[in-house]
């Protein structure tokens, strides 16, 4: 027996509808402020993603699937979005049409342990501008955030959590006194922050290990090392958010497991997942685009995680039928009128799901009744003799008989009663 690979995941039809719901949601709402779709290849040069993200994040380090193609080019299933975005910005010259607004969606791969809410591959929609400097871009994008998550019915219990990460100038010397704090306690550290503290020393902020949690506490932050410049950056964001009525919360603990980000950084969480409580994250990377190789241009992003947030919707789940219309054929001869009455039915709009195994009358409606379709349409021997179907409503049982030819204005006045 042949499974999936651990850590991903058929997603089933019954799942769709939360998933096009979300889906639909997110164009809804990111096309309201200006959002136009980009698709990417699923698969970049390997190179790509250790500039943007960095050569030493754990992403880059553990996570990546890489492989070398027949012609030798180490390539890598894409860990995340905004890397090959940047490359599409540069490569087809967007310099020129700023500001530049796009949304993504698809999957996305990491080797990363499994757990609820984390799988090897998961799907995420993003969002990336490039162009505006000032803070008033960050607060924009963070009332879409908020909007998409209320428009989904999911706002309930999040958080908007938000950080400044400095830029180089701040950020340097910052490093430096941060590294001679962990240094000093580096004992209390665990293991893995002990290894990586001489070249991150960043990460040790947000590790979840508690001894490093307590470590972290004591720690010099970044916001009260910031630049003038940064320092401005951020009040004037918490001023923006302020004045659109946004709650959020300062966290000077979020450092972000990406290198590219500077000043802002933000994470909406939730406290109904367990410990993936981050339901959609991101930051300013006014650097990236130089890094890459294009004409410096300041950018500002996030994605967030679809498992995440189908598992929060999941309680409310509305499972939608597959059609209208359930069709039930009761003998060879109606099942002849039948197929060509669904084919009409079609014709005019209406989706019909027709029972195309054997089976008496009353196996049948329990089909009917098991595929949640509104109307069930019944051919048997008398209908066939008499020219006439069967229009039962589902939900109080009424039943009329009507002549073939008036089927489809019936389906379409019972449908109007309905809504
Ligand atoms: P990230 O924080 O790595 O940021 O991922 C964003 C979101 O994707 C997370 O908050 C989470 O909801 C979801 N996610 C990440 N890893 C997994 C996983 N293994 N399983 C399930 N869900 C996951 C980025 O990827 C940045 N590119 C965001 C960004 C866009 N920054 C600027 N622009």
């Amino acid at each position: 027996m042949i499974k999936t690979v651990r850590g991903v995941h058929d997603i089933l039809p019954e799942e769709m509808t939360t998933w096009h719901y979300l889906e639909a949601t997110a164009r809804r709402v990111f096309s309201g402020y200006g959002y136009r779709e980009l698709r990417t290849p699923i698969f970049e040069k390997s190179e790509l993603f250790a500039r943007a993200v960095g050569a030493t994040s754990d992403i880059v380090e553990k996570e990546m699937y890489s492989f070398a193609d027949r012609g030798g080019d180490s390539l890598s299933l894409r860990p995340e979005g905004t890397a090959s975005v940047v490359r599409a910005f540069i490569n087809n010259s967007m310099h020129r049409l700023l500001p530049w607004r796009v949304f993504y969606m698809g999957p996305m791969f990491r080797y990363e342990r499994p757990q609820k809410g984390r799988q090897r591959q998961f799907h995420q929609i993003g969002c990336e501008l490039f162009g505006p400097e000032g803070p008033l871009a960050d607060a924009e994008l963070m009332a879409m955030v908020m909007r998409f998550f209320a428009e989904a019915g999911v706002a309930g219990n999040l958080t908007l959590e938000i950080n400044s990460l400095g830029c180089p100038v701040c950020r340097d010397p910052y490093r430096v006194q941060l590294l001679a704090f962990l240094t000093a306690e580096q004992e209390r550290l665990c293991g893995n922050c002990q290894n990586r503290m001489a070249r991150n020393p960043l990460r040790v902020l947000d590790c979840k290990k508690e001894p490093c949690g307590e470590v972290a506490q004591r720690a010099p932050h970044m916001r009260d090392h910031l630049c003038p410049v940064c320092a401005d950056h951020f009040s004037g964001l918490t001023a923006h958010l302020d004045r659109l009525g946004l709650s959020y919360q300062i966290n000077p603990r979020m450092v972000r497991g990406l290198d590219y980000y500077n000043r802002t950084a933000f994470e909406v969480t939730t406290d109904a997942l367990g410990s993936q409580n981050a339901v959609a994250a991101g930051g300013r990377y006014d650097g990236l685009v130089a890094e890459i190789g294009g004409q410096s241009t300041p950018a500002i992003g996030f994605a967030m995680g679809l498992e995440r947030l189908v598992l929060l919707l999941e309680e409310g789940r509305v499972v939608d039928p597959v059609a209208t219309v359930y069709l039930v054929m009761v003998g060879e001869e109606a099942q002849g009128v039948g197929l060509s009455l669904a084919e009409r039915l079609r014709s005019a709009g209406l989706s019909v799901e027709t029972n195309l195994a054997e089976g008496s009358m009353k196996a049948q409606m329990k089909r009917a009744g098991r595929s949640k379709a509104p109307i069930t349409a019944i051919v048997a021997d008398r209908e066939v003799t008499e020219k006439t179907v069967v229009f039962k409503q589902m939900a109080d049982g009424t039943q009329h008989t009507v002549a073939l030819e008036g089927a489809v204005d019936h389906v379409r006045s019972l449908l109007q009663t309905l809504s």
